[in-house]
């Protein structure tokens, strides 16, 4: 169990066949933003076992795809095509969440078939309640209200999603008997044994783009003594330059405000992070520029300047590497840099090398790390690879993720009712 006495059902606990089943999976992926094409489908794939173990149902699954605003926030289309590819058999795609004749679909849905809902945030109550502690308000909200009517169980396979409190995560726990799919399963099981370690030092790795994210988490993880020290990469760690001092330089500030607007809030946090655990959390000592195309790394007291920062420095990836091989659990979420770039893969690859080789037991996450792992044929030297980037941190962090206390809740209504 992930938290003690806290328990959730799984899809071995109720006779499922011939039912009526809703799953919700995280199929967010990265895609071409020109032509859509999906470009990674890990997470895709990651969901097939749960799917087939639910081949004997009426299946109905819904998910998401990245953000309002952002350039790959589309429709679910072309997941439903790929899907139907990897389980070589149809998976129908409405264009519709709950209005008639989405329903009119699902009424109409024989046993063993597969409908693919459209990206729940288009539906602006999906993003519009905060916080899971008014679990009414996901109740009433017509989207669990409307679905919640055609469908006779719920299944949590989204463990990404899982830190995210929104009605299609977390609505239906006292509605109809929820549990965990196959990915959710093992998610919790694997990144449990993280609790287990009683050996220090304990690592986190943040990188990558979602700056809030690993801001909020790092407080956790050094507040909840479940992690000893912090490395930072990628826009994390040009957040904790700006808040020890730096000048990044505009390109770097333009960039920012258009990927985390209100980013100077984030900086503020930082410092506050910075002040009250000075050793705790690592900085790069050097970085890489993307000067017109071309790999240029200088030290920290050459910034500002006008080429956007791309990479770690060489001086970093040494400091780091000894920090990991010294780890006794290393966790990694979000590459070092511009990693899809051949120049600037150099700070992510290393790192991910120092991790894999380390006698640490390692959990990496993030939406594209098990594609460069794949790349580096890595994968097998991994402990446990996580489909999570928010969630698996968070997680990590000690907090309990709306998505999974939502599962405890369903088991304390529907106990009487398993098999
Ligand atoms: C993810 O990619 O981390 C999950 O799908 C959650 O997405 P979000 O950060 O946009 O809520």
């Amino acid at each position: 169990m992930p938290y003690p006495g806290e328990e959730y059902f799984t899809l071995d606990d109720f006779d499922l066949r011939g039912k009526t089943v809703l799953l919700r999976v995280d199929i967010n992926s990265p895609l071409d933003p020109e032509s859509g094409r999906i470009l990674d489908d890990h997470r895709i794939k990651s969901h097939i076992d749960t799917i087939r173990d639910l081949g004997d149902t009426r299946l109905i699954i819904v998910a998401h795809q990245s953000r309002p605003g952002k350039n790959d926030y589309t429709s679910l289309e072309p997941h439903a095509e790929r899907l139907s590819q990897l389980l070589r058999k149809e998976v129908e795609y409405v264009d519709g969440l709950f209005e008639k004749h989405a329903l009119k679909k699902i009424r109409e849905m024989r046993r063993g078939d597969i409908l693919l809902l459209e990206n729940a945030r288009f539906f602006a109550e999906e993003t519009y309640l905060k916080g899971e502690s008014d679990w009414e308000k996901h109740e009433n909200t017509h989207i669990v209200k409307k679905l919640s009517q055609e469908i006779d169980f719920f299944v949590h396979d989204a463990f990404a999603a899982a830190h995210r409190a929104q009605p299609t995560l977390v609505g239906f726990s006292s509605v109809v008997p929820c549990m965990a799919g196959r990915v959710m399963e093992s998610e919790l099981k694997n990144m449990g044994k993280a609790f287990t370690m009683d050996r220090s030092p304990k690592l986190a790795f943040l990188g990558g783009m979602k700056a809030d994210d690993s801001i909020e988490v790092a407080e956790h993880m050094l507040s909840g003594g479940k992690i000893d020290k912090i490395l930072t990469g990628g826009v994390t760690a040009n957040i904790f330059l700006m808040a020890s001092g730096h000048d990044l330089g505009e390109g770097n500030r333009e960039f920012l405000e258009d990927e985390l607007p209100g980013y100077e809030k984030i900086v503020e946090d930082a410092e506050e992070l910075l002040e009250k655990w000075p050793d705790r959390i690592k900085l790069p000592k050097d970085v890489v520029l993307n000067e017109e195309g071309e790999r240029n790394g200088i030290p920290l007291d050459a910034l500002p300047s006008d080429h956007p920062i791309f990479d770690i420095g060489l001086d970093t990836i040494m400091e780091y590497r000894k920090e990991i091989e010294d780890a006794s659990l290393v966790v990694l979420n979000g590459p070092a840099g511009a990693f899809e770039i051949d120049d600037f893969s150099i700070g992510t690859t290393e790192i991910f090398k120092a991790i894999a080789h380390s006698n640490a037991y390692s959990i990496i996450g993030g939406g594209h790390s098990t594609a460069v792992l794949e790349n580096l044929d890595l994968e097998d030297e991994i402990d446990h690879i996580s489909t999570g980037g928010g969630s698996c941190i968070n997680f990590l962090a000690g907090k309990k993720l709306s998505g999974v206390k939502a599962l405890n809740r369903s088991y304390r209504e529907f106990k009487k009712e398993s098999i």
